[in-house]
């Protein structure tokens, strides 16, 4: 062979144990087949070779090196490409002797927990239960509740209309009527669901939030029946210990009305901070159904007594846990619900 070219092959081979990047393929690619290349100026040369026969056997030797050199620039180019794929591997190294991190669990959000536990007392007791409708008419929220359209206690009830008719119900107790109308007494059930007001949001306030009403009506149900139903619930919903007080409120779909507090759950009676130092902790409303309510569902007003009551599910789960602010619920903060 000849000596140049003898030569030309060794240092290729060198070059290419030299190439760190496809930088350094390229130059070398174009260091021997680009235009002004080694083999390029070799190929030229042949053309001054007058013996035929030297011309032919040296016209071979650059083409077998030439396809020899164009043989390894694609194999260099592969083996760097395959280098360029581990050194990005090495990069993302996965160090799989760390320890690992524990995904979290979901849970049950506290207001729901706390409602599923009222609900399940008074399912206990023998009560039913029914949801109703987030949209109300003014029927089922007002009128039939004693609160025919000129009546004061509306102001009350900062009500969101959608429509002359229809509105987001301001309490739960459009379900007393929706069921009395449908089911004859005895009848006894809970209603819990999702309420709103016109409420300017704040720590104690929100614009929605939720209530469980309850019910009770058949032959000489009298307001003690209420009180011991009442009282059974604070004892089992915040401990045995709690007592309650019963003063009389104004509710027109109830006569008398009265508004029930227990025994402070903080302080157990002694005045705190909670309690506004009084020991005493305001829960929900309740009262005997009103003659008035029983003529629009159709009851015998001589045959049938009952009584009702409607509670906030959030006050609830904010005095049984020291929770003091009602937007905690909603606002998904990851370490408010975990602690659950
Ligand atoms: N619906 C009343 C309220 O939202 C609560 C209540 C229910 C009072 C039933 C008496 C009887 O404030």
């Amino acid at each position: 062979m000849n000596d140049d070219i003898l030569g030309m092959y060794d240092s290729f081979k060198s070059s290419l144990l030299e190439l760190k990047n496809k930088e350094d393929l390229e130059t070398l690619r174009v260091s021997m087949l680009g235009r002004k290349g080694a083999i390029t100026e070799k190929l030229k040369n042949l053309s001054s070779i007058e013996d035929i026969e030297e011309k032919k056997v040296l016209g071979k030797e650059i083409n077998d090196f030439k396809k020899f050199v164009e043989e390894n620039i694609v194999l260099a180019r592969t083996n760097l490409t395959e280098l360029d794929f581990l050194s990005s591997v090495e990069k993302s190294y996965i160090d799989i002797t760390l320890s690992g991190r524990r995904p979290s669990i979901a849970a049950i959000n506290i207001l729901t927990k706390v409602e599923e536990e009222i609900i399940s007392i008074f399912r206990s007791l023998g009560f039913g239960v029914a949801e109703g409708f987030e949209l109300e008419d003014d029927y089922h929220n007002f009128e039939a509740l004693n609160m025919p359209y000129y009546h004061p206690a509306r102001d009350n009830h900062d009500t969101f209309f959608v429509s002359s008719d229809r509105l987001i119900r301001t309490h739960t107790s459009g379900m007393q009527i929706r069921l009395m109308k449908d089911i004859n007494p005895p009848i006894a059930a809970i209603s819990p669901g999702k309420v709103g007001r016109r409420d300017a949001i704040d720590a104690k306030h929100s614009a929605v939030f939720h209530q469980i009403e309850g019910f009770l009506v058949d032959k000489d149900v009298s307001f003690n029946h209420l009180k011991g139903l009442l009282e059974l619930f604070c004892k089992r919903i915040f401990g045995n210990s709690t007592k309650i007080r019963l003063r009389p409120d104004f509710f027109p779909f109830v006569e008398p009305g009265v508004d029930l507090s227990a025994t402070c759950v903080v302080c157990k009676g002694e005045g705190c901070k909670t309690c506004g130092y009084e020991g005493w902790l305001e829960i929900l409303g309740g009262g005997m159904i009103h003659p008035n309510v029983f003529e629009h569902v159709g009851y015998d007003t001589n045959k049938y007594t009952g009584f009702a009551f409607g509670m906030g599910v959030e006050r609830i789960a904010m005095l049984k846990y020291g929770i003091t602010d009602i937007r905690m619920f909603y606002e998904n903060d990851i370490d408010f619900l975990k602690q659950w």
